[in-house]
C-alpha cells in the first residue's frame, strides 16, 4: 500500500479507537494491537513526516485532546511559563531582561494551581470556552464552563474579545468531593489540580454544576491599541465583570520583587484555594515584543515556584506494610493534616536507617510534606515538643507471616524471604495482573484477596488454571455466572500480552516496566534473558550492576525457573516481537551515544534508535555497530576511532534516521 495511505489509514484507526476507549468507554482493540499500530505509525511518521497528519494522535501524548470534545485551535497559541526556584535564578531572569531594557516595572500576580482556560465572548455573550490542550488545540467545554458560577454569560460592555485564565476548585470544595468519594468507594484526587482537571473533562455538565469550580482571569488576548500594560487590563477585566484576583502589585526593583514573594508566601497558606508560586510578568505591553517569545513561553516573564508546603502534626504510630518482592516499609500514621490542600494520614517512612539518622519516635511532632505534591513524606522531627518517646525499634519478624526478617549487606531494607508469606503472595498477584502489567483489569485488589483467601489464587500461575474451577468461582458471592465469564475471558487474553509487560509483571526487583522494556529489546525472549550474566547486562544502556545483579539472582530460584516454565506451557507470549514492518537500517543494530546532543535529549534518540528496532549500549566494544557522538565526546569516541567502529555526527544521524 501507498505509504502515505497507510498513515492515513493508521491515524484513523487509531484516532477511532482512542473515541471508543475514552468516549463511549467501549474499547474495540487489545491494548496489545493498539500499541501495534501506534509503534508502527510513530515510526511512519518518523520515516515520512512530510504525510503525517495534523490530527495525527502521536502528538496527543501528552496534552491529550479527548474526542468527546469537539477541538478548538486557538487563536494564538496558549504557552506556559519559564520557572524560578529561588531568589539567584529570579536575579538571573532580571538580568537577562536589564540587557534588553533599562527601564521597565514588573506586575506581580499569585500562580493560581488549576487549569488554563481560553474564554471567548461576542458583542459581549458568553461564546465558548477551551482547554489549552497541546497549546495549539484545546478542547470545547463550553457546556461545563457555563456552570461556573463567578462567570460572567454577559459583559459590563457589548465588546467582542479573547480572555485567558485559570479554573480551580476551592480547598473546601476539593474536600468536600473526595469525602465524598471515599464514601462511595471511588480513587481519591491527588490535590485540587487534579480535581478540577478531572472535572472539567465530565462530559456531563451537571456533574460539573455540583462540583463548584471557580475561575480567576488574568489575560486579555489582543486590543494591545487600547490597553497598554497588564495593570490596566487587570482593571478593565474587573471592570468587564470577570473574577480577577486581587493580589497583583507593580514593582520595580528586584528588591521589592523579594519582598512581595515574601509576603504572597505567608498570604497564600490563609487563602481557600491552592497557589504554587507567583507569575512575574514585564507590565508594560510595548516592551513585550522587544524582550520576546521563546517557542515554549514569554521572556518577559517567569513563575517563581514556592518550595513544597511543610505541616507540622503528630506521629501517632508507625506500621509496616509489604511490596511484592518481600521489602518491608515502616509507614507513619499521622494525625490528619491537610497539605497542598489534601488530607494526610500516611506517609513513608523508608527504611530503618531512615527512622534512626531522624530519630524518628512513635508520638514526636512530625513535619510532613509532600513530595512531588502527591507522596508525604515525614521530614524531622520537632525536637521542642520531645518528652518521654522511646526510640524507634525495627520489628524483627514479618508483621503478615511472622517469619523471620532479614536485612541484606549493603541494604537498608528488610526483607520477608519466606516464599509462602501470603502478604508477598498477594501483593504479586495485583502486580501481575496490574493495568501496566498484564492489564487483566476484572483482577483487581479485593478480587485477588478475596481468591487468595479462599485458596484459588496462591502463586502467579494459579491465574492460569483458574478455568478448571468455574463451578466453583461461579458460586461465590458476588460472583455471577458473568464476572466469571468475564474473569475467565480477561485471564485468557492476557496471554497475548507483549513479553516485556509479562518480564514487567514478574514483578523482578528493581525491573520496572522501562527497564522491562529495554531488557525485552535487548534479549528479544525469556530463553536469552535467562542465560544472561551480569557482566551481559551491565553492558546495556540504563541496567546498572543493582538491576543486573537482581535479574541473574531471579533466574537462579529454581522456583521463579518453575514458574516460567508453566506459564510457558500456558502459552504465555515469550518472545518480543518487533513492532515495526518498515525495514530501515537501524533494525539490529547496536548504538553507543555519547557526548552532547544539541537536538534530542538522550532519552529521545534513544526511543527513536529502538523505535527503528536498534539497541542502545553503554560501552563501545567490537559488537557496536554505531557511535552517535555529540559535541565534547570523550572516552567512547576515542574508543570507537581505535576500534574502526562507524561514527555518525548527529546530523548524519538525522539523515540516517530518515532512510
Ligand atoms: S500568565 C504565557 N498568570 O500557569 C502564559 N498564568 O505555566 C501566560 N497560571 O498556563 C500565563 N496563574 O495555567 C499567568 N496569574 C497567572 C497565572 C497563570 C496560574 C497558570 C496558567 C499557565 C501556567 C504557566
Amino acid at each position: 500500500m501507498e505509504i502515505k495511505q497507510k498513515i492515513i489509514e493508521l491515524t484513523e484507526q487509531i484516532n477511532q479507537a482512542n473515541y471508543d476507549y475514552h468516549t463511549l468507554d467501549q474499547p474495540t482493540i487489545s491494548d496489545y494491537e493498539y500499541d501495534q499500530k501506534l509503534q508502527e505509525l510513530i515510526q511512519l511518521e518518523i520515516k515520512y513526516p512530510e504525510y503525517k497528519q495534523p490530527n495525527s494522535p502521536t502528538d496527543k501524548i501528552g496534552g491529550v485532546v479527548l474526542d468527546q470534545f469537539e477541538k478548538v485551535e486557538h487563536q494564538e497559541p496558549m504557552m506556559s511559563l519559564s520557572n524560578v526556584f529561588n531568589m539567584d535564578e529570579l536575579v538571573l531572569f532580571d538580568e537577562r531582561i536589564r540587557k534588553i531594557i533599562p527601564e521597565y516595572s514588573y506586575i506581580t500576580e499569585l500562580k493560581i494551581d488549576g487549569l488554563a482556560i481560553s474564554l471567548v465572548y461576542e458583542n459581549g455573550i458568553f461564546k465558548q470556552a477551551a482547554t489549552r490542550g497541546d497549546g495549539l488545540v484545546g478542547e470545547d467545554v463550553t457546556e461545563n464552563v457555563k456552570t461556573l458560577k463567578r462567570l460572567p454569560h454577559v459583559l459590563k460592555h457589548p465588546i467582542s474579545l479573547e480572555v485567558r485564565g485559570e479554573i480551580y476548585m476551592s480547598h473546601k470544595s476539593f474536600n468536600r468531593l473526595n469525602e465524598q468519594r471515599m464514601e462511595d468507594d471511588l480513587p481519591l484526587f491527588a490535590n485540587p489540580r487534579n480535581a478540577a482537571a478531572g472535572t472539567i473533562r465530565q462530559l456531563d455538565s451537571s456533574i460539573v454544576a455540583k462540583r463548584n469550580l471557580d475561575i480567576f482571569v488574568y489575560q486579555i488576548v489582543g486590543l494591545e491599541h487600547q490597553i497598554h500594560s497588564q495593570h490596566e487590563a487587570l482593571n478593565y477585566l474587573k471592570e468587564l465583570g470577570f473574577p480577577v484576583n486581587p493580589n497583583h502589585h507593580l514593582v520595580t526593583t528586584v528588591e521589592e520583587l523579594k519582598k512581595q514573594i515574601e509576603t504572597y508566601d505567608t498570604l497564600r497558606k490563609k487563602l481557600n484555594y491552592e497557589t504554587d508560586g507567583v507569575v512575574i510578568k514585564v507590565n508594560e505591553f510595548a516592551l513585550h515584543q522587544k524582550i520576546g517569545w521563546t517557542v515554549k513561553h514569554p521572556k518577559w516573564a517567569t513563575a517563581y515556584k514556592f518550595p513544597a508546603e511543610q505541616v507540622l502534626t503528630k506521629l501517632k504510630d508507625i506500621t509496616f506494610q509489604i511490596g511484592r518482592t518481600g521489602v518491608v516499609t515502616p509507614v507513619a500514621e499521622l494525625e490528619p493534616v491537610i497539605i497542598s490542600g489534601s488530607r494526610v494520614s500516611r506517609a513513608t517512612l523508608h527504611n530503618e536507617d531512615y527512622i534512626k539518622t531522624k530519630d524518628i519516635r512513635i508520638g514526636d511532632m512530625v513535619k510532613v510534606h509532600k513530595a512531588g505534591e502527591i507522596i508525604p513524606k515525614v521530614l524531622e522531627v520537632d525536637l521542642s515538643y520531645r518528652k518521654q518517646q522511646q526510640p524507634f525499634v525495627m520489628i524483627t519478624k514479618c508483621p503478615f507471616c511472622h517469619h523471620p526478617l532479614v536485612r541484606k549487606p549493603g541494604e537498608a531494607d528488610y526483607y520477608c524471604i519466606n516464599d509462602d508469606c501470603p502478604a508477598k503472595h498477594i501483593n504479586q498477584l495485583i502486580h501481575f495482573a496490574s493495568r501496566q502489567a498484564m492489564d487483566i483489569d476484572t483482577l483487581g485488589e479485593k478480587v485477588v484477596e478475596m481468591l487468595h483467601e479462599l485458596g484459588f489464587l496462591n502463586t502467579i500461575a494459579d491465574i492460569y488454571t483458574l478455568h478448571e474451577y468455574e463451578n466453583d468461582l461461579k458460586g461465590l458471592p458476588g460472583f455471577g455466572e458473568r464476572k466469571v465469564e468475564k474473569l475467565l475471558q480477561a485471564i485468557e487474553n492476557s496471554k497475548q500480552q507483549p513479553f516485556d509487560r509479562l518480564l514487567f509483571g514478574l514483578g523482578i526487583k528493581l525491573v520496572g516496566a522501562k527497564v522491562a522494556r529495554t531488557l525485552a529489546i535487548h534479549y528479544l525472549s525469556m530463553d536469552a534473558l535467562k542465560q544472561a550474566t551480569v557482566t551481559d547486562l551491565v553492558e546495556i544502556d540504563e541496567i546498572g550492576d543493582m538491576i543486573a545483579q537482581s535479574v541473574v539472582t531471579y533466574f537462579q530460584k529454581p522456583e521463579h525457573l518453575e514458574l516460567i516454565e508453566n506459564l510457558k506451557t500456558y502459552g504465555l507470549t515469550m518472545t518480543f516481537e518487533k513492532p515495526y514492518v518498515v525495514q530501515h537500517a537501524f533494525n539490529d543494530k547496536t548504538f553507543v551515544l555519547t557526548g552532547k546532543l544539541e537536538n534530542y535529549t538522550r532519552d529521545e534518540a534513544k526511543r527513536m534508535i529502538e523505535n527503528l528496532g536498534g539497541r542502545v549500549s553503554s560501552s563501545v566494544s567490537k559488537q557496536t555497530d554505531f557511535v552517535l557522538a555529540g559535541s565534547d565526546a570523550g572516552s567512547k569516541l576515542k574508543k570507537a576511532q581505535e576500534l574502526g567502529v562507524p561514527i555518525l555526527t548527529e546530523t548524519e544521524f538525522k539523515v540516517k534516521i530518515n532512510g
